[in-house]
């Protein structure tokens, strides 16, 4: 880092004293926006390659601009660049040593822009490309849970409601529902790329500018949709970063919903499933420990994520516009969003693809609590009982069989014609668990061959979505 020096700020023109030594390093960004440095200067490109165009800079000036700032990100690619405290963020150290490289041509590049716009610009092309990368990674999990759904489409588990056994359902269709949720985040966040693609460049510092500029062709070179309709509004909302942010902790509620499940059925009471030791560890003074760390951390990492999303929806409460550098501190809670949000469905795809299922476990658990009630009420609806009459009836029948300790499907003929004597022989039929689910047969039951149908529909969906 380079010493304080009150020339070398490019706004310093006004100022007769240097900027206070704690002052400089309190509001200097560079720390941690370096990180949009590729975007900053892919920015600054075809800002360069616009003013050019429009006859604002020469063509030789555009082009030894361009190349000094390919030199530069060439420099900070290779980890030789020395950042700069006192140049306070990414725009001005790169302008800088722009400038110092290839002299006072380096200066215009600040033309009919304004760090306002160049900001809020860069950190829209750097969301937009993370947006892609989180969203690659939903499609590899979800990939991973229709293999897992599509080897488990007979495995049958109980089904809870407040997590006491309801009824029986197959291991499939408890995935297609995590898929299900996923699938939806991955639209958010497909809604949110869309909305947040719209370029703020030209709206300068808050009111536009007084040169001839072509703000079509920038965003056409940038990719972006249009350019923004209001330079007060471009320069100062950030309510892009906020809306990733709540669809990344909407996200992550998910992923602490299924981190939760794989936590209680990794346990020795339920052992329906096993992680792979790979995504384990064991415990210093336990020797039979092996810890379900990766999902109770996803869970925890939930809790930074929302934390972000209170912390930015406070930061842009009540600004007056246009641009405020309070707007400075939207940076680190986004990409510490990206960043646990990227990691945690990174662990979790390549998790997901090795968990092995205990199907006499959860055929064992799916046994008891009477899951099969339901079917027995349904059974005597068939025979023309009305719903709520079935209801009582199969209720006692339950009474007996928690007093014998024996579940429905153990009780005699005898004993269950007691309570209706419209239950004959073929009851049976409906109080095993396979006759339970494969009943469930329409679109979005447990039946096996509704799972599987469920899992081609899903898989045409990825491949065209
Ligand atoms: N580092 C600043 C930020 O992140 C860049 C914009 C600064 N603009 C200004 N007028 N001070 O918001």
């Amino acid at each position: 880092m380079q010493d304080s020096n009150p020339s070398s700020k490019p706004w310093a023109g006004r100022f007769n004293e240097p900027t206070d030594a704690f002052v400089e390093a309190f509001t200097a960004s560079v720390d941690f926006d370096r990180r949009l440095y590729r975007y900053d200067i892919q920015g600054s490109i075809a800002h360069a390659t616009m003013l050019a165009r429009q006859g604002i800079l020469t063509e030789p000036e555009r082009d030894a601009i361009v190349a000094g700032l390919e030199a530069v990100r060439a420099r900070i690619d290779a980890g030789t660049f020395v950042w700069s405290i006192p140049l306070e963020d990414v725009h001005m150290n790169v302008e800088s040593a722009l400038t110092q490289d290839i002299g006072s041509i380096g200066k215009k590049l600040h033309t009919g822009r304004s760090r306002n716009d160049q900001v809020a610009t860069d950190v829209r092309l750097w969301l937009r490309d993370e947006i892609e990368t989180i969203r690659a990674e939903i499609q590899r999990l979800q990939l991973a849970l229709l293999d897992l759904a599509e080897r488990e489409a007979d495995t049958i588990l109980p089904g809870f409601t407040h997590l006491q056994v309801a009824q029986p359902i197959t291991f499939g269709h408890h995935m297609l529902a995590w898929f299900e949720m996923l699938d939806r985040d991955s639209e958010r966040l497909a809604d949110c790329r869309r909305r947040l693609n719209v370029m703020p460049l030209g709206a300068a510092a808050l009111a536009g500018t007084t040169y001839p500029i072509d703000r079509h062709y920038t965003a056409q070179l940038l990719g972006f949709d249009r350019p923004a309709e209001n330079s007060l509004d471009a320069v100062s909302d950030r309510d892009f970063a906020i809306e990733f942010t709540a669809d990344a902790a909407i996200l992550m509620m998910h992923l602490s919903r299924f981190s939760e499940e794989l936590i209680l059925w990794s346990s020795a009471q339920f052992g329906f499933v096993d992680l792979s030791d790979s995504f384990c560890t064991g415990s210093s003074i336990m020797p039979q420990k092996k810890n379900p760390d990766v999902p109770e951390l996803v869970r925890g990492k939930s809790g930074r994520i929302f934390g972000h999303l209170m912390g930015l929806l406070t930061l842009m409460k009540a600004q007056p516009l246009a641009y405020n550098k309070d707007n400075q501190e939207d940076k680190e809670p986004l990409f510490d969003s990206v960043d646990n949000l990227k990691g945690s469905l990174k662990v979790y795809a390549d998790m997901m693809a090795k968990v092995s299922c205990n199907r006499e476990r959860m055929r064992a658990a799916a046994k008891q609590g009477f899951s099969t009630a339901t079917d027995l009420a349904d059974y005597l609806v068939r025979k023309g009982i009305p719903f709520r009459d079935a209801h009582e009836i199969v209720g006692k029948a339950v009474a007996l069989g928690v007093r014998e300790g024996r579940d429905l499907a153990e009780l005699t003929l005898a004993e269950l014609q007691q309570f209706s004597p419209e239950i004959g022989e073929d009851v049976f039929e409906v109080l095993t668990l396979e006759g339970s689910v494969a009943a469930r047969d329409h679109i979005g039951g447990t039946a096996p061959v509704q799972v599987r149908a469920a899992i081609g529909r899903a898989r045409e969906r990825l491949a065209h979505g």
